[in-house]
């Protein structure tokens, strides 16, 4: 089996060779050829901005499994991250986080007898990911956050077949659908569907901002979630400082063609060079890529030895008892190498099955691939929203986009700032910013409107103003397909 490796930035290479050596002393050599690829920093600074060479997309694409260290992402303006391009270019659609209690990790829940056992599924696609950003006037940026039924619904499917495979009886769904109906209210509602198909698995839903304080509050109570991406994301971080921090979560990238495996944790740049950073972390993420091909074998021995050394004091510099030694990166991999055949005593061992390689090599699609979940919608056009970039007033723009909008089948009907409708009523406490939204909705008793009426209302309204961008009001099988004002 082929499996591409990019090293990483900072302490990449370190918990990476750190790792394979691990691996080699398990046997895995004999199962697995790993095949170097060129991504991240180096790449980036070669001018190339994805970060990867087409050599490694090339290696990577014929693999269809990646194993990586943490690469850097310049913060604000630079390269987009090439974590999530990565995710994004091979469709890895499901983040996969396990989060337990690990002997030797001391934590509050720990040292009050509360042992966590839960798993996080994230979409990893969508959501404000797609980096689709834009300066819409001098003060207001924008980030488009989008939701699909396609996308949700593989990233479900997903968290209840692995619920299945896990033997996990109940699934969360995490979500803010009270406050974004449409799209969470989407992820919410594919949530629902899906789990249908499954029928042996309890179900319930919970708000995100309620969801992180249970976490806290009692995270026992919780077998696994599933989170849209920003969210997710956060949750995850959350979830691994109960369990010890970003040193000890685990994370698979799950494609249906492609997968990819690394440290939930960055670069590390503050200790880079060092030789001390831990690698538990991408050797837990590596017991995932081992358990994905079928290598369960050679997994569970390698998480018992794991498991074993920490219940034993073995430790690096950021964790453990203080009383003890702290190894180095690579000392600490070959402690846990020292204890294969040995198994934790103070928890319970993971079972020590038969390997039985299950990996296929991915199947290139002879042609690009459109989802569609939903069956096609009658859409019909009741309006527009148009987005003006002005420092007016809403006073002064009702009546100057009610004259613009005169020779055109549409009216004005609403004036919002930041989503809180301002005219034609509001409060005067509503602080507005430069960047309005007008809605213009079908006069009454006039005909059913195309996008040709609405470009010469655009057309019509760029004449006075700057019209940032648009949106169709739409109808889909009669239900409107937008949502309301706060406040309308
Ligand atoms: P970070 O996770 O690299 O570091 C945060 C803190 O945790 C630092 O004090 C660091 O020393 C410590 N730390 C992290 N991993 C550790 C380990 N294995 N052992 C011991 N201590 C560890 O987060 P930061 O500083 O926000 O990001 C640094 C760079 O990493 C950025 O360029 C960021 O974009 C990138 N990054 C990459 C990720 C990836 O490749 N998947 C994920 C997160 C960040």
């Amino acid at each position: 089996m082929r499996i591409a490796l990019a090293h990483g930035d900072g302490i990449g290479p370190e918990i990476m060779d750190a790792t394979i050596e691990l691996l080699r002393a398990a046997g895995c050599a004999q199962a697995i050829e790993f095949v170097p690829v060129e991504m991240g920093k180096s790449v980036f600074e070669k001018g190339d901005s994805r970060g990867m060479t087409d050599a490694a997309m090339a290696t990577v694409e014929s693999c269809g499994l990646l194993l990586k260290g943490p690469m850097e992402t310049p913060k604000g303006g630079g390269g987009k991250s090439i974590n999530v391009t990565a995710r994004k270019v091979w469709n890895a659609f499901a983040n996969l986080r396990h989060f337990r209690t690990l002997p030797g990790v001391a934590t509050p829940y720990s040292a009050a007898g509360i042992s966590l056992d839960f798993v996080i599924v994230r979409e990893n696609i969508e959501d404000t990911y797609g980096g689709i950003e834009h300066r819409l006037s001098s003060d207001v940026m924008q980030c488009k956050r989008l939701i699909s039924a396609p996308g949700s619904d593989c990233v479900h499917r997903f968290a209840f077949e692995t619920a299945r495979r896990l033997g996990i009886t109940k699934v969360h769904c995490g979500h803010k659908a009270n406050i974004m109906k449409m799209t969470d209210g989407l992820f919410l509602e594919r949530f629902r569907t899906v789990a249908a198909e499954y029928p042996e698995i309890e179900t319930a839903d919970v708000i995100v901002d309620a969801l992180c304080m249970n976490l806290v509050m009692k995270p026992q109570q919780y077998r696994m979630i599933v989170l849209p991406n920003l969210q997710g994301d956060i949750v995850s971080d959350l979830a691994a400082g109960l369990v010890g921090g970003l040193g000890f979560a685990p994370s698979a990238n799950i494609g249906s063609q492609i997968s990819i495996f690394e440290a939930v944790h960055g670069t590390a740049p503050d200790i880079a060079g060092k030789g001390i950073a831990n690698p538990c972390s991408l050797i837990l993420s590596t017991l995932m890529l081992l358990r994905h091909v079928g290598l369960v074998g050679r997994a569970a021995r390698l998480e018992n030895a794991l498991l074993a050394s920490l219940e034993q004091g073995v430790r690096t510099g950021d964790f453990g008892d203080r009383s003890k030694p702290a190894l180095g990166t690579m000392d600490f991999a070959r402690a846990v190498a020292q204890r294969l055949g040995q198994r934790p005593s103070a928890i319970e061992p993971v079972r020590e099955g038969e390997d039985r390689l299950v990996a296929k090599p991915p199947v290139r699609p002879s042609k690009p691939i459109v989802l569609r979940t939903m069956k096609v919608a009658q859409s019909a056009i009741v309006g527009a929203d148009l987005y003006l970039d002005s420092d007016q007033p809403s006073e002064a723009l009702a009546p100057a986009l009610e004259s613009l909008a005169a020779g055109t089948p549409f009216r004005l009907t609403l004036i919002s700032n930041r989503g809180t409708q301002v005219w034609p009523t509001g409060s005067v406490y509503t602080e507005c910013v430069d960047y309005w939204r007008a809605r213009f909705e079908l006069r009454p008793g006039s005909g059913p409107a195309d996008q040709g009426h609405v470009v010469a209302l655009l057309s019509a309204v760029a004449k006075r103003y700057t019209v940032c961008s648009h949106e169709l009001l739409r109808t889909f099988d009669g239900k409107p397909g937008y949502s309301l004002a706060q406040g309308q």
